[in-house]
């Protein structure tokens, strides 16, 4: 096992009527911006009671914060931040409207030229104007771990960044909200969920059973979760479970002392920075490419997984570690995401070189556990997914 800090201030405060909770944790006497996306909380009650718990503070609303957040409107909240001398900021929505937030709360004190920086030059943020949230969408993890992805359509950027000043100082997750959530997203919830875990656990065996075992418990517990929460979102339990596996695949724990791959997400973010495509789907179109192409040097990991996740003991490790590919995106497909790039869009054809292009353009020439996803075999990767 490798040596590890585990470092995570953020106080998360789970379960049902705990939004009341915001106005104890809100230091006294803020003044408040309130951050959120296109108005779902409007439909679902979560408004009412996030304005209600913040009956005692000075409150300013910014609306519109668009999924996959867009640095035009993020820049629109800035300016809303300097000129009314915010000092909290309060996101309620779902890992749009939290990255968003965490973006505002580095820029708010970034004294460089311009904001754009932070994610073009992968600035480390240490300190942030402080921020908690209200998680209404169980899917990135947003609400515990302190990084953010930014969109840029101007020109088809998205960046990562993050930093430990960007942990929230609280979260409130209540499985409540999960009842009002659209299929489409709910799927989209587990499977980013599901493909966080493979990105910290699919590398190569490392002697670290603890980490192992407790991926291999989200996993499984997100494969009977799936199913159940599509079919019935209101049921609380159910919810429960989905919302905590959720925050428990990206708050840090299951990264510690091992080796983590991430190159999945870095290069399906070029098919939403390009498309549009939702984050979730572009993760199942990229990763049975992208493990095919490095099988040899994930076999193992991968039988592993085929062996304690989906229960298959017959075969060779090459065998089982095929099954386990085939099972993974059968998983995806079975909650209606489509995992080919053509079955998105007609116009891919040159994608894969662009694609490869702008992550070299962007230092992520060196991608995965081993630093060996070049740019090229990006390009390989993305074309075996058309
Ligand atoms: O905008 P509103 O009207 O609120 O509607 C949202 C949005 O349209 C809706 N929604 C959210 N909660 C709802 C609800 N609808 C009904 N009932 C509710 N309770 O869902 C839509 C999608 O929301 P969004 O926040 O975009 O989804 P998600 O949480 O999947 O976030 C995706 C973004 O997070 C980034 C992605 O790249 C993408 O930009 N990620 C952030 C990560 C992180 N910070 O650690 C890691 C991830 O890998 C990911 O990259
Ligand atoms: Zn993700």
């Amino acid at each position: 096992m490798r040596n590890f800090e585990l470092y995570n201030p953020t106080n998360l405060v789970f379960g049902k009527d705990q939004i009341k909770k915001i106005s104890n944790l809100i230091p006294e006497g803020s003044k408040v911006l309130m951050l959120y996306g296109g108005g779902s909380i409007k439909t679902n009650g979560v408004y009412e009671q996030v304005i209600a718990a913040l009956s005692k503070f000075e409150v300013i609303e910014f609306a519109g914060i668009e999924a996959n957040p867009e640095y035009s409107t993020l820049i629109k909240a800035l300016d809303v931040i300097k000129k009314e001398k915010i000092d909290f900021m309060l996101a309620v929505g779902g890992g749009s409207v939290i990255d968003g937030t965490k973006f505002l709360s580095s820029a708010a004190l970034y004294e460089g030229d311009s904001p754009w920086d932070i994610l073009a030059n992968r600035i480390r943020t240490t300190k942030g104007l402080p921020f908690g949230t209200v998680l209404t969408l169980p899917a990135t993890g947003s609400e515990m771990n302190s990084g953010a992805v930014v969109s840029r359509k101007e020109t088809n950027e998205k960046l990562p960044m993050g930093g430990p000043g960007l942990f929230p100082q609280f979260s409130i997750c209540d499985p409540s909200v999960v009842a009002s959530i659209p299929e489409r997203q709910l799927a989209n919830g587990v499977a980013d969920a599901y493909t966080h875990v493979l990105e910290q656990y699919m590398t190569y065996p490392t002697e670290a059973h603890l980490q192992d075992r407790i991926s291999e418990s989200i996993l499984q517990t997100l494969i009977e979760v799936a199913p159940r929460i599509m079919k019935d979102p209101s049921n609380y339990d159910v919810a429960a479970n989905f919302m905590w596996c959720c925050t428990m695949a990206l708050n840090g724990l299951i990264q510690k002392g091992v080796p983590t791959d991430w190159s999945v997400h870095m290069i399906a973010h070029e098919i939403t920075a390009h498309y549009g495509v939702d984050h979730a789907r572009t993760l199942a179109i990229i990763l049975p490419s992208a493990y095919e192409y490095q099988f040899d040097k994930k076999k193992e990991k991968l039988a592993q997984y085929a062996e304690r996740v989906w229960n298959i003991s017959e075969g060779t490790v090459e065998e089982k570690a095929k099954k386990a590919i085939e099972k993974t995106e059968s998983f995806y497909q079975s909650m209606g995401i489509q995992t080919r790039l053509s079955e998105y869009t007609d116009d891919y054809q040159g994608f894969a070189s662009k694609a490869a292009k702008s992550l070299e353009a962007h230092g992520m020439s060196k991608l995965g556990e081993h630093g060996d996803i070049t740019p090229d075999v990006v390009e390989k990767i993305v074309e075996m997914a058309y």
